[in-house]
């Protein structure tokens, strides 16, 4: 009850905010942010070919990392990525795909599936945030516009052929047809809380107010702001990134 409204507070507040913001300069990404959803609602679906299928919740420094870099940069640095045709289809071509991989390449060897992690990062289950950009087709391949970065799983973990009854392992909870091991924001939220803080920072550089903290401790709406900052620094503390070390190229899939 008080998660909830809390969360209305500050949706209130920062699509105040938001609102005044100019257009192209308001950070909040409708489109990305259903495009994530249509992600997590496949993900809920294959949750049955997997374990500890977790929630993916959209990470401002991901996106930051894709809209800077090239594909081939990222690659080679190990970072694990995930491509889309747009926004709009982008997450009903990857669920062909998939549907595609279980379905046709299933009864395959082993050696005759090469499967492109591009295609499957977002089914990988231990990954918990995501970040993505547009791209050009040139930059990706053709028909694909979109690039997203996945984390903290350094590894591949592919949906297995057959369904099975899907558990929670290892502590990890099950909430809303995810398996969590705590209590992960939404993308929703954790988008309005960084377009409120860059809404922030131009306004302190705007304004040339050198400390935005005291500005938010103001005692004229206490309750919220308080409120609002104590979100903030809840959601900071909970996401960390962790660059990847290890390629892994091709799927080392348990079948
Ligand atoms: C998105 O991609 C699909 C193909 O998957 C294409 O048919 C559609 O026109 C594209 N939409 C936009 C808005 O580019
Ligand atoms: C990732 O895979 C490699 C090679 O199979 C393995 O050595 C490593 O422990 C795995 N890392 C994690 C975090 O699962
Ligand atoms: C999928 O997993 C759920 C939860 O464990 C279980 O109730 C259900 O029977 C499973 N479905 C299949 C097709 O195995």
């Amino acid at each position: 009850m008080l998660k909830k409204m809390m969360f209305i507070v500050i949706s209130i507040f920062l699509l105040e905010s938001i609102n005044a913001a100019t257009p192209n300069s308001n950070n909040f990404d409708r489109e990305q942010l259903n495009f994530i959803n249509g992600l997590n609602i496949q993900r809920h679906n294959f949750a049955n070919h997997t374990v500890n299928m977790q929630k993916l919740v959209w990470n401002k420094e991901l996106q930051d990392i894709a809209e800077q870099h090239s594909l081939s940069a990222l690659q080679s640095n190990g970072w694990r990525i995930v491509v889309a045709t747009n926004y709009t289809n982008g997450a009903q071509n990857l669920y062909d795909i998939a549907i595609w991989f279980l379905k046709d390449s299933c009864p395959k060897n082993e050696e005759d599936r090469h499967l492109e992690s591009k295609f499957f990062e977002h089914l990988n289950p231990l990954q918990t945030i995501i970040g993505c950009a547009k791209k050009t087709e040139n930059e990706l391949l053709k028909g694909y516009t979109v690039m997203c970065l996945l984390s903290p799983s350094v590894n591949l973990s592919l949906p297995s052929c057959a369904p099975f009854k899907s558990s929670c392992a290892n502590g990890f909870e099950y909430k809303d047809g995810f398996c969590s091991n705590s209590d992960l924001p939404d993308s929703d939220q954790v988008m309005f809380i960084s377009a409120l803080n860059e809404k922030r920072r131009q306004i302190a550089t705007e304004q040339h107010i050198a400390n935005m903290y005291e500005m938010v401790s103001r005692k004229s709406t206490p309750g919220r702001l308080e409120t609002l900052y104590i979100a903030t620094m809840m959601v900071r503390n909970l996401i960390q990134i962790r660059k990847p070390q290890v390629v892994a190229k091709h799927c080392s899939c348990e079948m």
